[in-house]
């Protein structure tokens, strides 16, 4: 059901069933007074981001954003996609048609030693928004941070560098005594541990990886708890925050930049990884170079991707070939 379709996306998403999208990602044009244009030398492709006031911006994007909260599922998101400086605006119309707004910064270029006279703008703001409290959500992983990486992973063993996790409830997370079998003793190498608080794990599971040699035990404190080994070669990373700085944006006069304002694969790739499974349908009514398309052919995922521009829609249509997919429309 892929669908890509030239016109004015506050007409087309009215076609559109309710309750029928998994996921919008909406990254419109910011107001921010500038017409951008893929070269300075080249003036047909690209698009005037100039509104005459605040009134018109809205008058473009919040019946766009109404008829988005419309066709969405009850557990889907929807992504508003801006510039922290153009920021306000898109949060009061987002605060109107969903009941959670959470915002994900998205550090999208290095520090500009052209700026003299204020700060570098390097962040972009993706409002991640939904009618329910949790929506679907599949956890991504960020790379891990030097600094922890190099302070964690000290303990070494043939199998290779190695962090600390607990394998012991704490005194605040201990289990009922009189419920659990958490409470256990446990004898390696003539020293028996039975730790006050329990243990996290069945003694079954816990006795599989001593024999995988995956439990940490102390050698020189008496009394301490053993520990489960992590290791740095099977990490997937840490778990996501909403503070994105791994994912670089493309490079001016990069042979892969075709359109202005196209946002890296990789960034559609994370948005659509944890919001959505195999199968599942994503829009992108302002689509743009058809960036959404790309990763959700690569990922399993439909899409249903809107335009006004006809150089817009030419280029979801040759990158969505080149990337081998059926495309419908
Ligand atoms: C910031 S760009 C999107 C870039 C896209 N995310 C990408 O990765 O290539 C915004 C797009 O909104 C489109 N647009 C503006 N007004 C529109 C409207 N009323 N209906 C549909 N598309 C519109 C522009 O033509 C432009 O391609």
């Amino acid at each position: 059901m892929n669908k890509i379709q030239l016109g004015d996306s506050r007409e087309l998403l009215k076609q559109l069933e309710d309750v029928s999208v998994d996921t919008v990602y909406f990254d419109p044009p910011f107001n921010s007074n500038r017409k951008y244009r893929l070269t300075s030398s080249d003036d047909s492709i690209g698009f005037d981001d100039i509104f005459k006031s605040d009134d018109e911006y809205v008058n473009l994007v919040e019946p766009m954003v109404k008829e988005c909260a419309r066709a969405l599922k009850k557990d889907g998101s929807f992504f508003f996609h801006i510039s922290a400086e153009q920021m306000l605006i898109p949060q009061m119309i987002c605060s109107k048609f969903f009941s959670r707004v959470q915002p994900i910064f998205w550090k999208r270029s290095r520090s500009k030693n052209n700026v003299k006279t204020k700060l570098g703008a390097c962040t972009d703001v993706i409002f991640w928004c939904s009618h329910v409290a949790k929506p679907k959500f599949n956890m991504v992983y960020q790379p891990l941070d030097p600094y922890y990486a190099k302070n964690s992973y000290k303990n070494k063993d043939a199998r290779g560098n190695y962090a600390l996790g607990h394998v012991c409830y704490t005194r605040t997370q201990a289990p009922d005594k009189s419920k659990s079998d958490r409470y256990y003793s446990i004898t390696h190498n003539n020293k028996t541990y039975t730790p006050t608080y329990g243990w996290r794990m069945s003694k079954d599971n816990l006795k599989v990886m001593i024999a995988d040699d995956r439990i940490h035990f102390p050698k020189a404190k008496k009394n301490a708890n053993p520990y489960k080994k992590i290791y740095a070669h099977e990490s997937k990373g840490k778990p996501s925050t909403d503070y994105w700085d791994d994912l670089h944006s493309i490079a001016m006069g990069s042979e892969e930049r075709i359109y202005p304002t196209q946002k890296p694969v990789s960034l559609m790739r994370r948005i659509i990884e944890m919001s959505t499974n195999v199968g599942d349908v994503i829009l992108d009514p302002v689509a743009g170079a058809g960036t959404t398309g790309v990763a959700a052919s690569q990922l399993g995922r439909n899409y249903i991707l809107f335009d006004i521009s006809e150089e817009a829609i030419e280029a979801c249509k040759r990158r969505i070939k080149n990337e081998g997919k059926n495309l419908t429309t």
